[in-house]
């Protein structure tokens, strides 16, 4: 990697963390925990592709509910995110529910966790959006792939850019700073600074990574997961999904064999 990549890759990552620590997204997170918790839509996900009470290692928590939920089903989660002002509010939540759940500043790409320690691995609420560039991603989902066991499971969802454009008009803001001009003028195609979190808008900018179908499906290959099962959240039960989830597709994966770069 030439020393200029790795500035935009230092930018891009700093980026993230710095939009998830940003007030109005700390502000927003809680709120949304306490007064919507799960959609039904994402209730009714969960329940059909994760069984309690095994293991469950939440990558991207955030501060919002999955893990909280999940620990409310009886299962024993772990929330990583690298964000960690978000995680002070999970903990905060976790502690006013009563709930033990170990909230972790980690990042995703980077974990910390023997191979084969969780029977569910989620990456959920759409985080895989935030990851900057292809081979993080990748390795972002790599790391599951190691950590979670023979016979276990890969939550996934994540927005399709092909779905996405009948459904939402896409929001985008022209970055006001230096900074964010370089990271439109460097990114990958599909990057984008969004003004909005979940769809509510917020004043700052925030990296995000449109993906198609194809391209989604691609890096999951080239992380060695096998897909085990695909659904549309508009499809599994619980009520019509609002519009910013509308679509989200879902993938159920498994850690594969060798991936093509190990093998080469
Ligand atoms: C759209 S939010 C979703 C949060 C939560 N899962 C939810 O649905 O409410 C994306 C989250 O991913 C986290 N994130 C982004 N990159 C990450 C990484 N490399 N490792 C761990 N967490 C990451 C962000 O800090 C943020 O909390």
């Amino acid at each position: 990697m030439n020393p200029q990549e790795s500035n935009l890759e230092r930018l891009l990552l700093k980026s993230v963390s710095n939009f998830f620590s940003h007030s109005e997204v700390i502000r927003y997170y809680p709120d949304r925990a306490r007064e919507v918790g799960l959609w039904p839509h994402e209730r009714a996900m969960f329940q059909r592709f994760l069984e309690p009470p095994p293991t469950v290692l939440d990558v991207g928590c955030g501060a919002r509910c999955e893990a909280v939920e999940l620990a409310r089903w009886g299962f024993s989660v772990v929330g990583i995110d690298i964000a960690e002002p978000l995680l002070e509010n999970a903990r905060a939540l976790a502690l006013e529910l009563g709930l033990s759940i170990p909230f972790e500043v980690t990042d995703g790409a980077k974990l910390d966790f023997a191979g084969r320690s969780f029977d569910y691995v989620t990456l959920t609420g759409q985080m895989i959006h935030h990851v900057p560039l292809r081979k993080n991603r990748i390795q972002l989902l790599r790391e599951p792939g190691r950590v979670v066991r023979s016979g276990g499971a890969i939550l996934l969802t994540y927005h399709d850019w092909g779905l996405k454009q009948d459904h939402q008009p896409w929001r985008s803001r022209q970055p006001a700073s230096r900074g964010g001009e370089e990271l439109l003028e460097i990114a990958e195609p599909g990057d984008r600074l969004v003004d909005e979190c979940e769809g509510a808008v917020t004043e700052s900018g925030g990296f995000v990574h449109n993906l198609t179908k194809a391209e989604m499906e691609l890096e999951v290959a080239d992380a060695g997961l096998l897909i085990r099962e695909r659904a549309r959240i508009s499809t599994v039960a619980g009520g019509e999904p609002n519009d910013y989830w509308k679509p989200t597709r879902i993938l159920v994966l498994e850690a594969g064999t060798a991936t093509a770069s190990e093998t080469e």
